[in-house]
């Protein structure tokens, strides 16, 4: 009996893999889905910051509008820039000859980089940045060595300097020291960046939510199923021994 109870345990309790994040400790973005304001904030985060390079090309406007509890003309009205088709994907405003002159590189698109990345890096990667003269846009980033994107968010989160130690004489990033004042407090700063972490994971994967409470309701029928299975065993069984 208990090792059926084991057994079951082990079936029903999810494991989490673990993201990988180049010997940096990645911070924990302890998102919160069922949050529909956080997404809305995201949302608005992700095509005013983050579109003008990027795009999510298997995210239409109308599907966001649908999960993120929203009307179609809220969506219009506030976060459609680059179409005005609510049935569009979201397409970059960029061309991509251009990008790849600006930055040497092509801005990826965002549609599944939650689930490539994870979501702690993530969140670590979006309040990474940190001033670094050698690089052509002034800022590198901890999690992602000389990157090739700017630093978006410099004028909320403010500037910050990367404080690395000596191990073995290796160098290893220590702590971050911030050298000018964003306008916001670094708890704000945090969380408007939990927020947009929380809109890239929905992107990645907009079934989740609906997976997720789904996944809850049949474990309750399971564990119900399982009682019921042992008290129909017990009245088989009675006569027998
Ligand atoms: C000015 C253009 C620009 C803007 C705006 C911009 N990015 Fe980027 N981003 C880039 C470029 C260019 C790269 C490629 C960097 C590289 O490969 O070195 C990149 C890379 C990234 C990556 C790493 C992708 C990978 O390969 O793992 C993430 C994540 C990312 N951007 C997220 C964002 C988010 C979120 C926003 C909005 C806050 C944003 N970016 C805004 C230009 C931009």
């Amino acid at each position: 009996m208990k090792k059926l109870i084991i057994a079951f345990v082990m079936a029903v309790v999810p494991t989490f893999g673990m993201a990988a994040g180049g010997g940096i400790n990645l911070d924990s973005a302890d998102i919160d889905l069922g949050d529909q304001a956080s997404l809305q904030r995201g949302a608005k985060l992700f095509v005013n910051s983050c579109l003008s390079c990027h795009s999510a090309q298997y995210q239409r406007y109308n599907r966001m509008a649908k999960d993120l509890g929203m009307s179609e003309e809220e969506v219009k009205a506030n976060l459609m820039f680059t179409t005005d088709k609510i049935g569009d994907t979201m397409k970059v405003a960029m061309k991509p000859e251009d990008a790849a002159a600006w930055f040497g590189t092509l801005p990826p698109d965002l549609s599944v980089i939650a689930r490539s990345r994870g979501v702690d890096w993530l969140y670590t990667y979006l309040r990474g940045f940190y001033v670094d003269e050698n690089r052509p846009f002034g800022v590198n980033n901890i999690v992602f060595p000389d990157v090739g994107m700017p630093h978006v968010f410099w004028e909320q989160q403010g500037m910050q300097k990367a404080i690395f130690k000596d191990v073995d004489g290796k160098q290893v990033f220590d702590s971050f020291e911030l050298v000018s004042k964003g306008t916001m407090s670094t708890e704000e700063f945090d969380g408007t960046m939990r927020d947009l972490t929380a809109f890239l994971s929905y992107i990645g994967e907009p079934i989740q939510m609906e997976r997720k409470a789904l996944g809850v309701k049949v474990i309750i029928f399971l564990l119900f199923f399982f009682v019921v299975a042992i008290m129909l065993k017990k009245e088989y069984w009675k006569d027998v021994h």
